[in-house]
Order: structure tokens, then sequence, then C-alpha cells
């Protein structure tokens, strides 16, 4: 099969030179396991980080790649399951589907013509979303869904504001808070507010032109959840200035802006650590409360029940060919954080 490799692993912004397309074996499905032939994979930041290692400040989340046992990243994908481990028994040949391959990243990721993932991690493609929607909600969809449905309690007409509203996981948040009828401020560039609008958001402030934290705050206008999608201290700052007394700040991202981008000495990933630990620790006796979006096994019913009653319709960006150029374009594009939704990469064409 075709597959996206990496022989070792690239130093900070090269991962877009140093991939290759090279022939691998198709993986072999253990027990839990399904073999999914990929019609989709996606490409996000975090597919970014795992590779150069730069996730949580430069902890490696794999072992470094080498010629005898490359890499291939990639989280979140969609096909059809070609076969499966002799202890699967909800998915059979043929069955569409779409999942994110889970911790811990796998060597044989979703950016190659088959991937083995665990059952656990898949479910069944359902006919509203088309295979490009699927793989683009794959991982995103349960990130969100974590946020929104389970880190907070939003009940109808509380004030949510979403930081990042126009990206792969921002855009399936406003999505859900509005499901759960709360009143939607998205925060997005000016050319994004009829994307984010056009999907629930109740108003849009652009962060180019101003500070939420000053405008909301010339209104006396507080926040009952402020979730972020972006990161950094000064947007942990104001949107605690922002927060009611009793108001949540969920953060998917933490205090070093586009984490990862910042290679941490193991001083500065404990003091990094310490800081999310002491923050959600000391939130406990707070009112206001911090909390950091990691989501497990426990969001699967609920994503799955958003699923069900169609509330999640994925953002696509772009969708990208199975070739070198487009996929190194792409890597580029996305560690930008200027995508509009998801990156797409077409493993194998589909129409279906
Ligand atoms: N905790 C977890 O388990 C977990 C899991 C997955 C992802 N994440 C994190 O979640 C974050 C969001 O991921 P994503 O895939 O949605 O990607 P993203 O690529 O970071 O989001 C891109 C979007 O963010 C907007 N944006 C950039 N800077 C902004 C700012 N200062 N204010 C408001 N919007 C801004 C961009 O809009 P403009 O072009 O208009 O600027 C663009 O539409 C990432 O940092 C990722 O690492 C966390």
């Amino acid at each position: 099969m075709q597959a996206i490799t990496l022989s070792h692993r690239p130093k900070k912004a090269h991962f877009s030179n140093d991939f290759e397309i090279t022939h691998q074996e198709i993986p072999k499905p253990q027990k839990n396991e399904v073999l999914v032939k990929v019609y989709n994979a996606t490409i996000t930041i975090d597919d970014i980080n795992i590779a150069e290692a730069s996730s949580l400040g430069g902890i490696p989340l794999t072992s470094p790649p080498t010629n005898k046992q490359p890499a291939t990243p990639g989280i979140e994908l969609s096909g059809i399951v070609e076969t499966v481990g002799v202890n699967v028994t909800p998915f059979k040949k043929g069955d569409a589907v779409f999942g994110s391959v889970g911790f811990p990243i796998k060597k044989n990721g979703a950016w190659a013509e088959y991937c083995s993932i665990n059952e656990k991690f898949l479910m069944k493609k359902p006919e509203y979303l088309s295979f490009p929607q699927a793989a683009a909600c794959a991982g995103s969809g349960m990130v969100a869904t974590c946020a929104i449905a389970q880190c907070c309690n939003i009940q109808p007409n509380d004030t949510v504001l979403i930081i990042g509203a126009s990206g792969g996981v921002g855009s399936l948040a406003v999505q859900i808070a509005k499901q759960k009828r709360a009143y939607v401020i998205a925060v997005c560039s000016k050319k994004n507010e009829a994307l984010v609008k056009s999907i629930g958001a109740n108003r849009v402030i652009d962060y180019h032109s101003t500070s939420f934290a000053e405008t909301l705050k010339k209104e006396n206008n507080q926040m009952d959840y402020v979730i972020d999608f972006v990161g950094g201290k000064e947007i942990e700052h104001d949107a605690f200035s922002i927060l009611k007394p009793r108001g949540s700040f969920v953060t998917a991202v933490g205090p070093i802006q586009y984490l990862g981008d910042k290679k941490l000495g193991w001083s500065g990933i404990i003091k990094l650590l310490l800081y999310i630990t002491t923050r959600i620790f000391s939130s406990t006796f707070k009112k206001q409360k911090y909390v950091f979006v990691s989501p497990t096994q426990s969001v699967f019913p609920i994503f799955k029940e958003l699923i069900k009653t169609q509330s999640i319709h994925p953002i696509i960006d772009k969708i990208i060919k199975f070739n070198k150029p487009e996929i190194k374009e792409a890597i580029d594009y996305v560690r930008s954080h200027k995508a509009r939704g998801k990156v797409v990469v077409e493993v194998v064409p589909n129409e279906i």
C-alpha cells in the first residue's frame, strides 16, 4: 500500500520537507482491530506537533521513527472495513466507518491506503455525513463534544464565548453549544463571520479589530462559559475578566500559545504541568473554574448521540489529493492556524 512515512523525527517546522510517500505492508489487524481501507484522512495541528514531538512543550509522545521502522502519521479517518480481528463483532467487511486512531498515537496512522484501528475508536458512518465530513469530525468532534457537553453544564440562554470558532474544532463546538440552546458569541476574523453565523453563532467579535474582553466589559456583558481553542496566557487572563462569578474557562490548548511552538526543557515541562494542575486544583475552591479539555472514552456515547441526531455538520476548508506537493502545502497551511474548518486528504477517490 501507499503510505506517508517519516524515517526520522523532523525538527520543528521541518515536517513538510521530511516526509515521503512509500510502499508499505498492509497492517494486519490485531484481535480487537478493524482494517479500514482509508477513503479520507485529515491533517491537523496535532498530527504536526506529534510528528515533530513538539506537543506539550516537546514531550515525545512516540519513539522516533527510523529507516527500519518508519512511522505513518494521521489521527482521523473514514473509509470501508476491509477485514476485522477475531474479537470484533460490531463491524463487518464493507461497512462504511469513521474514527480516530486514539492514544497512544500509533506507528501506522491514517495517512495510508489502509489503517488498522481499535474497534473502540471506530463508528459506523451515518448516511448524512459524506466520507470527507466523517473524517473531519472523527477526532475533532470528540474534542468539541468534551469541551462543550462534558466540561460545561450549559442551560438554555447561557452565554458561551468560543475563541477560535472558525477552526476545525471550534466550528463543531459552535454547533454543539447551539444544540444546547446557548447564546453563542464567536471570536474569529471578519472573513469568517458569515460562516460561523451560518452554523449557529448569534454574534461575532472580530479579533483583528477589537479585543473581546474590552468589547464585552464595555457592555457589562459577562459570560457563563469561555471556550478556548487558541490558547495563551493573554487569552486566559482576558477570559477570566469577562466570566460570571460562577463561570468556567474551558481550554483545549492551555497556557502556551499554540502549545508546542516552544521547546521546553524538563523544568519548563514540569512548570507547565504544574501550571495546569494548580489551576484545575485551585479552581475546585474558587467559584470561577479552569477546565483543561482531555477527552476520554466517556465522551464517545455523547458524541454518538450528537451524530445520531445529526447535530454536527463538519466544515471542510479544502480536500487535497494524496500526493507529495499537495500534502506538503497542506501541512504548512494547517501549521499557520488559518484553516477554516478542516483540511481533508482524499486517499482513495470516493463519490459514494
Ligand atoms: N486538548 C485536546 O485534546 C485537543 C485535541 C485536539 C485539538 N486541540 C487543540 O485545539 C486547537 C484548535 O484546533 P483546530 O484544529 O480547530 O485548529 P486551528 O488550526 O488552531 O484553528 C484555526 C482557526 O483558528 C482561528 N484563529 C487563529 N488565531 C485566532 C485568534 N487569536 N482568535 C480567534 N481565532 C483565531 C483561525 O481563524 P483566522 O484565520 O480568522 O485567524 C482559524 O480559523 C489546537 O490548538 C489544537 O492543538 C486540543
